[in-house]
């Protein structure tokens, strides 16, 4: 049996026929949305054969299955990321778990700097795009030619379109803006965010790319939110740090809390 099939063996037992419509992954900072749900069950991670360990400040390593309104949704407190192994499919066996318990959408956040003046930190930013600065691919290795994934609207339109109104009924400047991918752990330089910049970047982050590749390798549907936690380098005096990402992701969490209910909400 395959990691998936265990992962799926060990969740069926423990939610027995509770599905999940939505997958939600949490960002850095952003774990106290769960106190909005009515949790049905938890997992740790460490329980999940190829479930990631959540060892980043801020990740707590937990599979969450309840209920927003109506809306049966799963989440993931805590995500693993690339620099922490050098693994870009860190996050595999967790996306095809999602899709294999019946997620037929994932909402992706993260915590990003930004490349734009008037998105200040504490902002919301909708991710329309992506570009991938670290040249590797989770799906490396992958057999057969579904690797050969198109990803040309991997953000998809109606989900984010759905978002825009999650955000609209809710009174929510919601940014919106192409994503770079880089592999941290190191911030970037400021010659680094000019040139993303030029390239065509709203923000900047070390994650969730690797998870929109996988996704829609599993043909599943997503969207995207970055919480800005910074002005990317070079762009201002404040030096940059984990404890700044975590202190302003949990400042922007009310905002991101209003717009994932709302939005979660109209989605079942
Ligand atoms: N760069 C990369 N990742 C980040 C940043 C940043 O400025 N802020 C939060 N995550």
């Amino acid at each position: 049996m395959s990691q998936v099939d265990d992962c799926i063996n060990i969740i069926n037992q423990n939610i027995d026929d509770f599905k999940p419509e939505v997958g939600l992954i949490l960002g850095s900072g952003l774990g106290q949305f769960c106190d909005n749900v009515e949790i049905k069950a938890s997992i740790d991670f460490n329980q999940l054969p190829g479930f990631p360990e959540a060892g980043v400040g801020g990740h707590a390593g937990r599979l969450l299955f309840g209920n927003v309104g109506k809306t049966n949704i799963v989440i993931m407190q805590g995500r693993a990321h690339y620099y922490e192994h050098g693994k870009a499919d860190v996050m595999a066996v967790a996306i095809q778990t999602l899709k294999a318990i019946g997620c037929n959408s994932l909402v992706l956040t993260n915590a990003a700097g930004s490349l734009v003046k008037e998105a200040s930190p504490g902002s919301v930013m909708l991710i329309t795009d992506h570009i991938n600065m670290t040249g590797v691919s989770p799906l490396f290795g992958a057999k057969s030619n579904k690797r050969f994934v198109d990803m040309s609207n991997a953000y998809d339109l109606s989900k984010s379109e759905s978002m825009r109104k999650a955000a609209k009924s809710k009174e929510i400047k919601l940014y919106e803006g192409v994503y770079a991918w880089f592999s941290g752990p190191q911030f970037e330089t400021p010659a680094e965010i000019k040139a993303v910049k030029i390239l065509g970047a709203h923000a900047v982050g070390m994650s969730t790319v690797p998870e929109v590749i996988l996704a829609r390798h599993q043909d599943l549907p997503l969207c995207a939110l970055s919480v800005i936690t910074n002005y990317a380098a070079g762009m201002s005096e404040t030096a940059l740090s984990h404890e700044q990402t975590i202190a302003f992701a949990s400042k922007a969490a009310d905002t991101v809390e209003h717009l994932l209910i709302s939005y979660l909400e109209g989605q079942s």
